[in-house]
């Protein structure tokens, strides 16, 4: 495997679309990013209150080449420029990852360039490893996204070991579907982080379920939402939706706090790291005061962060990626 001092002064072109964000970006080995584009689908699927596979693909078909075009361009730079392309390989939509992986093959091929396949989980570790704020293993990473919730011992760049996971909900599908029933729409964590600068937290009492080990269970925090809203009447609800979305919001930081806390305690590790698009929830930044978090525009999908973690991830040399697949689930 070639280290990152190996690479110096070449140029990582990345591919990332695993979901509803097409996005390209071109970095260098030191974790400078040239450029970072991302074309989110988001209002696209807010009619159908969340992402629809099959539009999302269609979606991806007709944005990658230019958005690889726009990270180019921004980057001053020109294909024969590049000297490897990474892309996220899954887990993901399938049909989205394909989108990607083919496009990313294709530009691979054509300038017999190695092809760098990214894990999409690493990927949001990766996030840390760019400048100007790189931050350095060893820690403990919260990784919280719309489709993942895990807790994560980084020795070093590239380890990636599993202390904990959800049980059923991920977080940020949490926050998703808790906007759905307080009538916030897609996508959701954003819209309720806004909503509960505004509201209580102390207002209603909802527990999240305490499952053993080092795991996380949003499912019933969920179902306790829905009866809060059903139970109170219309133009009640309509005056303590604030004070929903903030007790609501509390209970899941509470959750990924403590969980957190306790994985860093028991692996001996002196600092928290938080990526994932629920890192850029501000109660929960707000909460782990000592905790290193991704930048803001990191923590959702994009593709510097895949570029970032394929300088720790195995390049296949020109041209013995052709066959290579997508996987949907980690
Ligand atoms: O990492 P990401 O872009 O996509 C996945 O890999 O899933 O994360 C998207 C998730 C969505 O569920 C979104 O609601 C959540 O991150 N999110 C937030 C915030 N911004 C995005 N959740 C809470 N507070 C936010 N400010
Ligand atoms: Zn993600």
């Amino acid at each position: 495997m070639e280290g990152p001092d190996q690479r110096a002064g070449r140029l990582i072109l990345a591919l990332e679309t695993s979901c509803d964000e097409t996005a390209a970006a071109v970095i260098d080995p030191s974790g400078r990013i040239h450029a970072n584009v991302v074309a989110s689908q988001a209002e696209l699927h807010a009619r159908f209150g969340g992402v629809v596979p099959e539009v999302a693909s269609r979606r991806h078909l007709e944005l990658v080449l230019p958005v690889v075009r726009q990270a180019l361009g921004e980057a001053g730079v020109r294909l024969d420029e590049i000297d490897a392309i990474a892309v996220t390989q899954g887990p993901g939509l399938i049909g989205a990852l394909l989108v990607g992986l083919s496009a990313a093959k294709g530009l691979a091929w054509a300038k017999e360039l190695p092809l760098v396949p990214v894990d999409h989980l690493q990927g949001h570790v990766g996030s840390l490893y760019l400048q100007p704020h790189r931050i350095e293993p060893p820690f403990l990473c919260l990784l919280a996204s719309g489709g993942h919730t895990l807790l994560v011992d980084v020795a070093e760049p590239g380890d990636f070991r599993v202390l904990g996971t959800t049980l059923d909900d991920a977080a940020g599908e949490a926050f998703d579907k808790g906007a759905r029933l307080l009538g916030l729409g897609y996508p959701g964590g954003v819209a309720i982080d806004r909503l509960a600068a505004h509201g209580d937290p102390d207002a209603f009492d909802f527990p999240v379920a305490r499952v053993p080990n080092l795991d996380f269970s949003f499912s019933g925090l969920k179902t306790a939402l829905l009866y809060a809203v059903r139970d109170l009447p219309a133009e009640e609800l309509e005056r303590r939706r604030a004070d929903l979305a903030a007790s609501y919001q509390r209970a899941i930081v509470r959750a990924l706090v403590s969980r957190a806390e306790e994985a860093a305690e028991q692996i001996g590790a002196s600092r928290i790291a938080v990526v994932g698009g629920v890192a850029a929830n501000s109660e929960l930044r707000a909460a782990l005061p000592e905790a290193a978090f991704a930048p803001l525009a990191l923590c959702t999908d994009n593709a510097a962060m895949i570029a970032s973690a394929a300088m720790y991830a195995e390049a296949i040399a020109f041209p013995g990626y052709l066959a290579l697949d997508a996987y949907a689930s980690a």
